[in-house]
């Protein structure tokens, strides 16, 4: 069984930049075990590569400039290797080693599947939401962020032109399924039966080509979400849009501008889905995308928007 995102790698133009983006996100750097490439990790071990645009060892880009690379899937088992073997043997770019198996997606994305290094993390009980008839926090006051700590690397998007050739290769050759849909726009697809509602989201704007759209990282809660893009406002990163909520997903999110290429997601509180889940298709609007939004962030001085002169 397909776990979820357990590595990113990225080249970029500017590592130095990156190296300070990604700290100020909240990631922790770590010695890379990778010469001439930096190591950050989620604190559930999920990892993040940062290479030189040109570096050799990473594979073909999707679009120019800084972006993603190479996504690693984690596996649990042996037979999940014989099975992804079988079914990925004719993809382009297809490399079988004993414990990795790799190839492109019709994306042009190189996708790698390898035995899974995360871990599960311990979360303070204080994180509670108390509502109506459901108190989970009881003499304790709610947390209140300087920065975010991201748990976990949540979900990848990428614009694909050719959105039905994409899905239908996730879901028939890797076993995805489908939650939700934008009808002939958009595929919100999760790796596992039962699990959060999208681990990977295929977007089709027309006359748009393949690209990164965001990657997204979980935080613990609510305020998290909130103070780590204030955290970010302050550390002079600009955002793209947040605080915000996602009717489909029911996430709360705030998305940065990401020297890494397309924008870096906070996010919380997203479904979690069964195989009773009836996948909804929905027309592609603007009112599906955000319930509500804040464009441009907030002003961590005033804690109010940020005003546009
Ligand atoms: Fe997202």
């Amino acid at each position: 069984m397909i776990t979820g995102i357990e590595v990113l790698k990225f080249g970029v133009e500017n590592r130095q930049e990156a190296n300070t983006f990604l700290a100020d996100f909240g990631l922790t750097q770590k010695a890379s075990d990778l010469e001439n490439a930096d190591l950050y990790q989620t604190q559930n071990g999920s990892k993040i590569y940062l290479f030189d645009l040109d570096d050799a060892r990473l594979p073909p880009a999707i679009e120019a400039g800084s972006t993603l690379r190479e996504v690693t899937w984690g596996v649990e088992n042996e037979q999940d290797f014989a099975q992804l073997k079988a079914n990925l043997e004719n993809e382009p770019g297809f490399v079988a080693l004993a414990d990795q198996v790799q190839c492109r997606d019709p994306n042009g994305m190189t996708i790698v599947f390898s035995k899974t290094i995360t871990h599960a993390v311990e979360t303070a009980k204080t994180e509670g939401i108390n509502q109506y008839g459901n108190i989970q926090r009881v003499n304790a006051a709610s947390p209140v962020y300087e920065k975010a700590e991201p748990v976990d690397i949540g979900h990848v998007v990428f614009f694909t032109p050719d959105l039905a050739t994409t899905q239908a290769f996730y879901i028939e050759k890797l076993g995805f399924h489908l939650s939700d849909a934008y009808r002939n726009r958009g595929a919100f697809l999760r790796c596992r039966g039962e699990g959060f509602h999208h681990d990977l989201f295929l977007l089709s704007i027309p006359n748009k080509p393949a690209g990164l759209n965001h990657v997204a990282f979980v935080v613990r809660d609510i305020h998290e979400v909130i103070g780590g893009g204030l955290s970010m406002n302050r550390q002079s990163w600009s955002t793209f849009i947040g605080p915000g909520r996602h009717p489909i997903s029911s996430a709360y999110f705030w998305y940065v501008n990401s020297p890494l290429g397309g924008a870096f997601e906070y996010y919380t509180n997203d479904d979690y889905l069964t195989e009773a889940w009836q996948p909804r298709e929905e027309e592609h609007r603007l009112e599906l995308f955000t319930e509500w939004a804040i464009e441009g962030g907030l002003d961590h001085e005033t804690r109010r928007q940020v005003k546009s002169n």
